[in-house]
């Protein structure tokens, strides 16, 4: 049965959960993706970590933060002394955004209608690991989490306590740190990354 297009809360069940988000037509992501990338991790997880959207190689392996990004995610997280076995990644938006640019796909951020379709998934994930923190990395995550485009560099490393009675803890994308042309700039932003999810470890305790 697709449910995804009916307005209750499906499931307390991760299969399903993954399912729907594989028939999920929300919005007009899921035409040009290879498959619907659902978040990872034991429901027992008590941080939660939210990207931006699957990149080209998390498309294909249908897993969060396994490209280039990952890598960087990957090492910051260790660094800052956190499991990725022991948290929920996902992303503010399941489906890989992208344009053809020759024989590369390129990433295209997602824009705010994407963001408010797909926060469906994203609160089914919240309801379904009910985590003590979440970080958002980057605008996007913010947007999705905070449900208004925040600042990250005005904003990040403090926890936010929302409306809703969620804690959030905002950073810096890896990608952001990827894609800085300076080597000492891009030294200061990955320190910052892993500062902030050292805080994120603490704050989740
Ligand atoms: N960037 C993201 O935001 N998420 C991923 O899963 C990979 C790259």
């Amino acid at each position: 049965v697709d449910r995804s297009s009916t307005d209750e809360l499906i499931t307390s069940n991760p299969v399903e959960l993954d399912r729907g988000i594989q028939n999920c037509r929300r919005c007009p992501l899921w035409r040009d993706a290879t498959q619907g990338v659902c978040g990872q991790g034991p429901r027992e997880a008590r941080l939660m970590i939210v990207g931006e959207q699957p990149g080209d190689h998390e498309d294909l392996a249908g897993q969060p933060f396994v490209g280039p990004a990952g890598q960087v995610f990957d090492a910051a997280l260790t660094e800052a002394g956190v499991h990725r076995a022991e948290i929920y990644l996902t992303n503010a938006v399941k489906h890989f955004k992208h344009e053809p640019r020759g024989k590369r796909r390129l990433h295209r951020t997602p824009n705010a209608g994407e963001v408010q379709a797909c926060r469906w998934w994203l609160d089914q994930e919240r309801n379904l690991v009910k985590p003590r923190l979440i970080v958002a990395m980057g605008a996007t995550a913010g947007l999705a989490v905070l449900g208004r485009k925040p600042s990250i560099l005005a904003e990040r490393g403090e926890v936010i306590e929302t409306p809703d009675g969620a804690r959030v803890l905002l950073t810096l994308h890896p990608s952001y740190v990827l894609r800085l042309p300076d080597v000492e700039e891009r030294r200061r932003a990955r320190a910052i990354l892993v500062d902030d999810l050292r805080i994120a470890r603490t704050e989740a305790e």
